[in-house]
């Protein structure tokens, strides 16, 4: 599985990116008028992002990429998507931005990207695509300058651990074998899609010692017990914007976040 998984996971997202780009999930059209689809998660560690160089790794169709240029950073996505990576096009020329963005495998950036940025920023929906957290770390290293920061907000792997109606826990919480999945997503409109997907579950332990083996010094962690986004079956709003499993109530974890700098 390890050698086709790539292939199997570009069909998948290229098919998903088709119906995610007019789902009101993502809902283009007000972001086209000026929403910022940043959460206050994130938001709250990307600091001032005015002048710098921001890498942004597995970016979708690219609405945050574009959310951290309206920021004032000059921006580079980076995604296995060619699907996902025409449309953030298009959705940067209506916007009029400079927005770069380059349809590559994580793993496979260091042989068409040469240079050196202020920050490396990845969110929810990230890793799990990827079987070597060493290997990515060292991608998210190789890319910032000294000093440079790693903002990372993921969901939390004990959420990976259950089945789709959280009735049972279905995985082990650490990183074993690759998870093959027939699945559809998790925005509206998907309803019929079917598409194989491979992915793997990494624990925090083997994340965060992966950042540490590169270098990248963690200066903040933390756990929510809530998701800003709608996208698991039987969820309650808590509060706008903040998603709960409503048979776990606010007892699990179901995100986190981390703030990282490079050694100087
Ligand atoms: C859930 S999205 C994450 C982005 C963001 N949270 C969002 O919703 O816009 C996952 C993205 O990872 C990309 N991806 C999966 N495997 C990848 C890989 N090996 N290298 C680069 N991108 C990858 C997919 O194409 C998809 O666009």
């Amino acid at each position: 599985m390890k050698d086709q998984y790539l292939d199997i996971n570009k069909a998948s997202w290229n098919k998903r990116t088709e119906i995610h780009f007019d789902s009101s999930f993502y809902d283009n059209e007000s972001f086209l008028k000026g929403r910022n689809s940043l959460n206050e998660i994130e938001l709250n560690i990307l600091g001032d992002l005015n002048g710098k160089k921001v890498l942004h790794l597995q970016c979708h169709f690219g609405q945050d990429t574009l959310s951290l240029e309206r920021l004032g950073a000059e921006v580079t996505g980076v995604d296995l998507s060619d699907v996902a990576i025409e449309k953030a096009n298009v959705l940067a020329s209506r916007l009029d931005s400079k927005a770069r963005f380059i349809c590559c495998d994580v793993y496979g950036l260091k042989e068409v990207l040469d240079e050196k940025f202020d920050v490396v920023f990845t969110s929810y929906g990230t890793i799990g695509w990827l079987p070597d957290i060493n290997k990515w770390a060292s991608v998210v290293s190789h890319f910032l300058k000294p000093k440079g920061q790693f903002v990372f907000a993921e969901f939390h792997p004990v959420v990976w651990m259950f089945n789709d109606d959280f009735s049972k826990v279905e995985y082990r919480y650490f990183n074993d074998e690759a998870i093959v999945e027939i699945q559809g997503s998790y925005t509206d409109g998907t309803e019929d899609l079917c598409t194989k997907n491979v992915s793997w579950n990494h624990g925090l332990g083997e994340v965060i010692n992966a950042l540490i083996g590169v270098g990248i010094q963690i200066l903040d962690l933390k756990e929510y017990d809530y998701s800003p986004y709608d996208c698991f079956s039987g969820t309650q709003e808590m509060e706008p914007g903040k998603f709960i499993i409503e048979k776990m109530g606010r007892n699990m974890p179901m995100v986190y976040s981390i703030f990282g700098q490079k050694k100087p």
